[in-house]
């Protein structure tokens, strides 16, 4: 392959914050080999007060850096100690055993931001069982098996379903309702790639005229995209429209057209998601058509709802954001929001 177009694009976030490890929670449950048999109240917050944030790697993260900063700093701006080892691999496995050395390490909280669905949920029981309140923030977890509320005490994040449909419904008005597709999905088992998929598919499916050629996993992955694009748009030259659920692999999508010769925008058009810096100047460039935002700034809604729960206060089992869509009328006052 040529020079990468995402060749600058930083690795993980910023400034781990490595706090000193708290002590016990003393107002909490009595931690005995039976543990915690629903959600733990939390303590007061004090100067000793320690949260735990549990986060996975991606390589090309744009949207994780924005993410892991967004946690890391408002912890640092409202004086918390945060007990954060950043992640260095993108398998669920080391985020289980980074949730587990948060619960060895009597935190007083965990915040998560889980990998994907399946592999997390055990985790969370284990914490609750371990009598420390969990927070769920961007994507969510198996709540069949980690029940909210009980689990865990509240999720932080997009609606994912929504955000695929409004991608949809975006196409939709766009394209009168005629569209051959090629659907590039983010990790599998994700809420974030499951959501997206079931608004997407099932509002596309609402239009006669539009089809889903293909969808397959590009595991929210520049370089995986990149390969996926050579193999799938070969496969199906008919395709005029790209549904990529994410800016970072419509990164690697441009770069494969590039590579065969074709232009993005002209060839076959695209559409994204999550509102990175890079995703909105290549949407000024005529490369990407549309993108749904993902608001990756979960710091302050997160911190704010340990608070709430530490004082007692009820709380919704999920807090949900508002994401907009971003195109060629509105992409100049989104700007300032890109990350
Ligand atoms: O869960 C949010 C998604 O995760 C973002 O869309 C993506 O960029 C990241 O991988």
């Amino acid at each position: 392959m040529q020079t990468k177009r995402w060749a600058t694009i930083a690795g993980m976030a910023t400034g781990a914050l490595l706090g000193a490890c708290g002590s016990n929670n003393s107002t909490s449950p009595p931690a005995t080999s039976a543990g915690c048999s629903t959600l733990p109240p939390m303590a007061s917050i004090t100067p000793s007060t320690t949260i735990g944030f549990a986060q996975f790697y991606e390589a090309d993260g744009l949207w994780r850096t924005a993410n892991t900063d967004s946690i890391v700093l408002e912890a640092a701006r409202r004086g918390y100690n945060l007990l954060f080892n950043p992640p260095t691999s993108d398998e669920a496995a080391q985020q289980v055993s980074r949730i587990q050395d948060l619960i060895d390490a009597k935190v007083d909280a965990i915040i998560i931001a889980p990998h994907d669905e399946t592999t997390t949920s055990p985790m969370v029981i284990a914490a609750r069982k371990a009598c420390i309140p969990v927070f769920i923030e961007d994507r969510t977890v198996d709540t069949t098996v980690a029940i909210p509320g009980h689990d865990f005490v509240t999720y932080i994040g997009s609606n994912m379903v929504k955000e695929g449909q409004m991608s949809a419904q975006w196409l939709i008005a766009k394209t009168g309702g005629q569209a051959k597709i090629l659907e590039f999905e983010g990790t599998t088992g994700s809420s974030a790639a499951v959501g997206r998929k079931q608004g997407f598919d099932e509002t596309i499916a609402t239009q006669p005229g539009m089809t889903i050629l293909a969808s397959q996993d590009g595991d929210f992955d520049t370089q995986t995209a990149y390969n996926l694009a050579l193999q799938l748009l070969p496969q199906y030259p008919q395709a005029n429209w790209i549904y990529s659920q994410n800016d970072g692999m419509s990164f690697g999508i441009i770069q494969a057209l590039h590579d065969m010769g074709k232009t993005a925008g002209k060839d076959i058009q695209l559409i994204s998601n999550d509102g990175t810096l890079q995703g909105c100047q290549d949407l000024e460039a005529g490369l990407i058509d549309e993108i749904t935002q993902c608001n990756p700034h979960f710091g302050a809604p997160v911190f704010d709802a340990i608070e709430q729960y530490a004082q007692g206060q009820p709380l919704p089992t999920s807090i949900l954001n508002t994401d907009q869509t971003i195109d060629s009328s509105s992409v100049a006052s989104y700007l300032p929001q890109a990350f």
